[in-house]
């Protein structure tokens, strides 16, 4: 695992430009934790004014097209995400693998997209409760990292703390309703095993975040859990005031 936790806001389709002061409140409040790296990714409309802003967080976009350009209404580039400030963007996770019906051959496709823009890249991952229950979780997810990640020969040029993959238990997101710590460690070892086997040596430096209903008060434990390199945090990461107690959780505060 990395040395310093990498603690992910997504916004979703939630801001409009009079929430930049919360991102801004984000900014600041995340410079007084150097052993943390903080990222945010707003909305498309709200990249470029943020990224502009920020000082000590990366701007992200949550999603891209395969495609650098073309006829695709509606649709954004990695390109058009790296030339408004964009350093990183959040693909597959499981809101457009359901409303957008995106399958894992186009997340993979996304995210040798984006690494071709110079984007670092979150590749999402996790299972549904039906899948839980059936006993399937952990050969859901590993399938989907399998086929989700980008390429050995994609990565090659890459620093490997560009890539991450976050486990986000669909049943999780949204919900209130965390994994068990022990459920996070187990998943999150194989994960690792399933990176280590697209990647090998080189894989040691993709960090593993975990994602469903992160809060301050879970934030500590889920953080501390073996395997896991940092969060990926939805609802919560929307007010200066929890997210920043979530960065807080990660990391000890500089005494400037
Ligand atoms: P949540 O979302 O923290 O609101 O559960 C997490 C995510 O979807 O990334």
């Amino acid at each position: 695992m990395s040395a310093s936790p990498y603690i992910v806001g997504n916004w979703k389709m939630n801001g409009t430009r009079a929430m930049l002061a919360e991102a801004r409140a984000i900014d600041r409040a995340a410079a007084r934790y150097p052993g943390v790296q903080v990222a945010l990714a707003p909305p498309f409309t709200l990249i470029q004014p943020f990224a502009e802003a920020a000082q000590a967080i990366a701007t992200g976009g949550q999603d891209c097209h395969v495609a650098a350009k073309g006829a695709h209404t509606g649709d954004i580039s990695a390109p058009m995400l790296a030339d408004c400030g964009a350093s990183f963007v959040i693909v597959g996770h499981s809101e457009r693998r359901k409303d957008h019906g995106e399958s894992d051959a186009l997340v993979k496709a996304k995210a040798e997209a984006a690494i071709d823009a110079g984007l670092g890249v979150i590749v999402c991952v996790g299972e549904t409760l039906e899948e839980r229950d059936a006993g399937k979780a952990e050969a859901v997810v590993s399938k989907q990292v399998d086929k989700s990640l980008p390429s050995a020969e994609a990565i090659a040029e890459l620093a490997p703390g560009r890539i991450s993959v976050a486990y986000e238990p669909v049943w999780a997101i949204g919900t209130g309703r965390v994994a068990e710590v022990e459920d996070v460690v187990a998943m999150h070892a194989a994960i690792r095993a399933r990176i280590t086997a697209a990647y090998g040596d080189k894989g040691e430096g993709v960090r593993i975040l975990y994602g469903g209903s992160v809060n301050a008060e879970n934030a500590a434990a889920l953080l501390a859990a073996e395997g896991v390199g940092g969060a990926l945090v939805g609802g919560a990461s929307l007010a200066a005031e929890s997210f920043v107690a979530i960065i807080a959780a990660a990391g000890t505060e500089s005494v400037a």
